[in-house]
C-alpha cells in the first residue's frame, strides 16, 4: 500500500524514521511530507534514506509538479504522525496554508486517513482541541492515541504519541515476515 506520512512539528517527530521502517517492514511504500516546524525536529536526510524517496516540504516546485495533488492521488492511506494541536486544528477547520494541510484538504474522499496526536497534556485536554478531534472523527479520520507517558516537557500524563510499532500495525497491519528488513 502507498502510505503518505505527514510529519508536523511535535517533538515525537524524532521517532518518525523508525515509524517509516516499521511501515516498510509491513511491505508498504512510504513517502514523507514535512511541515516547516517538523523539519526542525527530524532530519530530512534520515527520512529520505529510510523511505527511499525524496521528502517533500513545500507546495512550490520548480519542476511544475503539484505535490499536494500528486501525493494525494498516489496515497492509498494518509497518516499524520505526530499530529500537533496546530495541524489538528487546520484539518478540522479546513485550513490550507501549507503543504500538509493543503494535501489533507485535497485528499480524495475515499482515501482512509489517520492521525496520531502528540502534545502536552494541558493542550490535549483543552476543549477546543477535543472539539477538533471530534470533528475529525466525524469526518472519518481514525485517531490513534495519544497515550499516557513521560512527556518531553517534563510532565507525566496523556499526550505521548502512540509508539511507532502500534501506529504501523493500526495503519498497515501486522508485519508479514518478522525476518524481513527495511533499510
Ligand atoms: C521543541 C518543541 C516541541 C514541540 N512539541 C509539540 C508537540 O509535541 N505537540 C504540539 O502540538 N506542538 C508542539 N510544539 C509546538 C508546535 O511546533 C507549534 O504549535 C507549531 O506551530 C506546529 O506547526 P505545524 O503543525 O505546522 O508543524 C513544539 C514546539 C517546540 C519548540
Amino acid at each position: 500500500m502507498n502510505i503518505l506520512l505527514g510529519i508536523s512539528g511535535g517533538i515525537a517527530a524524532y521517532k518518525t524514521p523508525e515509524l517509516v521502517r516499521q511501515l516498510r517492514r509491513r511491505g508498504h511504500d512510504v513517502r514523507c511530507l514535512l511541515t516547516a516546524n517538523g523539519a526542525r525536529l527530524v532530519a530530512i536526510d534520515a527520512l529520505a534514506t529510510v523511505s527511499g524517496h525524496p521528502v517533500t516540504t513545500s507546495m512550490w516546485q520548480e519542476d511544475g509538479t503539484i505535490p499536494h495533488i500528486d501525493r494525494g492521488r498516489w496515497a492509498e492511506a494518509l497518516l499524520i504522525a505526530p499530529a500537533t494541536a496546530d495541524i489538528i486544528a487546520k484539518c478540522a477547520l479546513g485550513l490550507a496554508d501549507d503543504l500538509l494541510s493543503t494535501t489533507v484538504l485535497a485528499l480524495p474522499p475515499q482515501t482512509p486517513w489517520f492521525i496520531a496526536p502528540a502534545m502536552n497534556s494541558h493542550m490535549w485536554h483543552k476543549p477546543v482541541v477535543q472539539a477538533h478531534i471530534a470533528s475529525l472523527r466525524a469526518a472519518g479520520c481514525q485517531i490513534l492515541g495519544p497515550v499516557d507517558g513521560s512527556l518531553a516537557c517534563g510532565d507525566d500524563g496523556i499526550g505521548a504519541m502512540l509508539d511507532p510499532i502500534a501506529i504501523a500495525e493500526a495503519v498497515g497491519g501486522q508485519q508479514a515476515d518478522a525476518t524481513r528488513s527495511a533499510p
